[in-house]
């Protein structure tokens, strides 16, 4: 997704720019731009890689005021020409726009009937006009871009300069991220607080419809009615540090390895000893209201969704509380009914994934109490729920998610013996599973040591034109993220399917060609999978099982053996071998792990 760096203050501003670029690599683009103030507008922008915009940058471009991007095409095919910063005819404005603005087409067309001609076939272009119609009539930038902003439709987070007002740069956000970063006389903005903490901890959010005016000295910001608001700062605990790939090949290895650590840490602090409960203060309920609550409903996109079902089966299994998961993108648009007895979870890494975002705010304005189980602090779906849960991951800088997926299981584990102790769930148990979850970062350090064994069998498997992943109830979410894990990273088509529907259908597709993944935990359900594995079989199927004992060589051709848990907390550990394996597959097929085609870290559009 698109990118934005801003600064201003007394230090050349392009390679600050260059290397918040840089930061905001991961979050996928296909072209690149730069401006720099002094004595009129410099501009740099190429399709490409960032690498390819600072070749391209000379030595002259000096000023100390600047704004960058990354783009991903939207309107008009990457190119020169449709890269950011925008500029209106007059040179006199530059923008950058991460989101859409949708009545773009219709503004165009009057801007065109005046006269004004456009040089690209962005959406982003209609604002630098727009901008720029009012910038020489109004006493300042920030009344010009409001007023450009009041025509508008769409979502967008921006940064203006004006060659005009050389000190001075205006960002505004409305459904996309923009965060201001406060140094020591310097500002700096961005879409993601990857581009600022090399330089600054300390943070404002903006919130939708804000806009700010920053310089050197420090910064204003506004309602949409141009009334002043007052901003605390945040300080961010993650630093320039985490975004390295600490000497591994690629961050999703590295976030792989890291979750020994990043499963310990959302459990900090969480796990009372005496009671058997989980402390979670953010949570902003008393034990009443807790057990008021006669249902949960989760909604999280992708991944996010693949966890939150893991976690309906965990709250439904120890607080007895009936529990479902639902995409986010679906729930917002059918107009759901929202029961006042009903917690609603929502689950975000970034935290500003759009679609969840708005599924949340469909919600509040429906009255609904809304939880938040999210990786990024102070971000927008993090701001707008009532309370929730930090997963305290670190930043997941790989686009497929890993370490967030894992950590997010962990906090349903938190939240459904919560739910669970203030209900029925007996002090025994809340010990049981207390433990479960104490051994979880050893285990796991267990799992990562099977690497060459799980690199080898990707190797054997990764050539299959397609795989099938089957799990029977708390396996099913596991196989599901298995398989968006092989086909996100390795372009390997993979389905995902109850095994107890095989026969319903799917088993039509077993054969040779196509291999089944198996999730086969030491459960109640046992005998039945290995059933399944059996039906497999008997069609030519080939089998690789995930489970806790070696595989009966009739019924499967290859097995991973895991460390066993408890029943509740076993899919924690199943998902991290078809980590690995996903991870080696992409590898030996070649494909950009790190950044998979067509996909962006966080989808902060429609
Ligand atoms: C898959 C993946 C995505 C995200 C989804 C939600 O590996 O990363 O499916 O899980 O886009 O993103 P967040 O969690 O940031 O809301």
């Amino acid at each position: 997704m698109c990118g934005i760096v801003a600064y201003v203050g007394p230090k050349d501003a392009a390679p600050i720019l260059l290397e918040g670029l840089q930061r905001l690599e991961y979050r996928g683009y296909d072209s690149a731009g730069v401006v720099v103030s002094n004595k009129g507008l410099k501009v740099r922008k190429v399709k490409g890689r960032v690498a390819d915009l600072a070749a391209a940058v000379p030595a002259r471009f000096k000023g100390t005021l600047g704004i960058g991007h990354t783009r991903w095409a939207t309107h008009g095919a990457p190119s020169d020409v449709n890269a950011h910063p925008h500029l209106s005819s007059d040179g006199r404005i530059a923008v950058v726009h991460n989101g859409i603005i949708e009545n773009a087409d219709e503004l165009r067309a009057k801007l065109e009937a005046d006269g004004v001609v456009f040089s690209s076939e962005t959406d982003t272009e209609v604002l630098a006009h727009l901008i720029a119609r009012t910038a020489g009539e109004t006493d300042s930038l920030e009344e010009a871009v409001r007023a450009a902003l009041k025509r508008v439709v769409g979502t967008y987070g921006i940064a203006v300069v004006d060659a005009g007002r050389p000190g001075e740069v205006v960002v505004a956000r409305n459904g996309s991220p923009i965060v201001l970063g406060i140094g020591e006389k310097e500002m700096f903005a961005a879409s993601d607080v990857a581009a600022l903490v090399r330089y600054t901890r300390q943070v404002v959010h903006l919130e939708d419809g804000e806009l700010a005016v920053l310089k050197a000295d420090g910064f204003r910001t506004f309602a949409g009615d141009a009334r002043p608001t007052a901003k605390e700062p945040l300080t961010v605990d993650w630093d320039a540090g985490h975004y390295d790939t600490g000497g591994y090949e690629h961050y999703l290895l590295k976030e792989i390895s890291e979750q020994p650590d990043t499963v310990a840490r959302t459990l900090r602090g969480r796990l009372d000893d005496r009671f058997h409960i989980a402390h979670l203060g953010g949570l902003n309920m008393d034990a009443r209201e807790t057990r008021s609550f006669r249902r949960v409903k989760i909604i999280g996109c992708g991944s996010a969704y693949y966890s939150g079902q893991i976690g309906a089966q965990l709250i439904e299994e120890l607080a007895r509380i009936p529990a479902d998961a639902e995409p986010a993108s679906e729930f917002r648009y059918r107009g759901p009914v929202v029961e006042p007895d009903t917690l609603y979870v929502a689950i975000s890494q970034s935290g500003e994934t759009y679609d969840t975002l708005a599924a949340v705010q469909e919600l509040k304005r429906k009255g609904g109490r809304v939880l938040g189980i999210v990786n990024t602090v102070g971000s927008a779906i993090a701001r707008e729920c009532d309370g929730g849960l930090y997963l305290h991951a670190g930043p997941e800088v790989s686009v497929a998610s890993t370490k967030a997926f894992t950590s997010t299981a962990v906090a349903f584990a938190l939240l459904a013996l919560h739910l669970g102790r203030v209900r029925d769930l007996s002090p025994a148990e809340g010990r049981r599973i207390c433990q479960g979850l104490r051994a979880l970062p050893g285990q796991i350090k267990e799992i990562l040591a099977l690497e060459p064994q799980i690199k080898e069998l990707a190797h054997k498997y990764a050539g299959s034109p397609s795989m099938m992943f089957v799990g029977r109830v708390r396996g099913y979410p596991v196989a599901r993220e298995g398989a968006q894990k092989l086909k996100e990273i390795s372009y390997v088509h993979a389905e995902a399917y109850p095994a107890s529907e095989l026969k319903h259908g799917p088993l039509a597709l077993i054969g040779p060609e196509m291999p089944t993944v198996a999730i086969v935990p030491d459960d109640e359900l046992l005998d039945k999978n290995l059933t399944t594995l059996g039906e497999i079989r008997a069609r030519g199927g080939r089998v690789l099982m995930i489970g806790h004992r070696a595989a009966d060589p009739r019924l499967a051709d290859d097995h991973v053996v895991v460390p066993k848990n408890e029943t509740e907390l076993d899919p924690i550990l199943l998902t991290i071998p078809l980590q690995l394996f996903a991870y080696h597959a992409a590898v030996a097929l070649g494909r950009d792990v790190d950044k998979p085609r067509n996909l962006a870290k966080s989808v902060t559009v429609e």
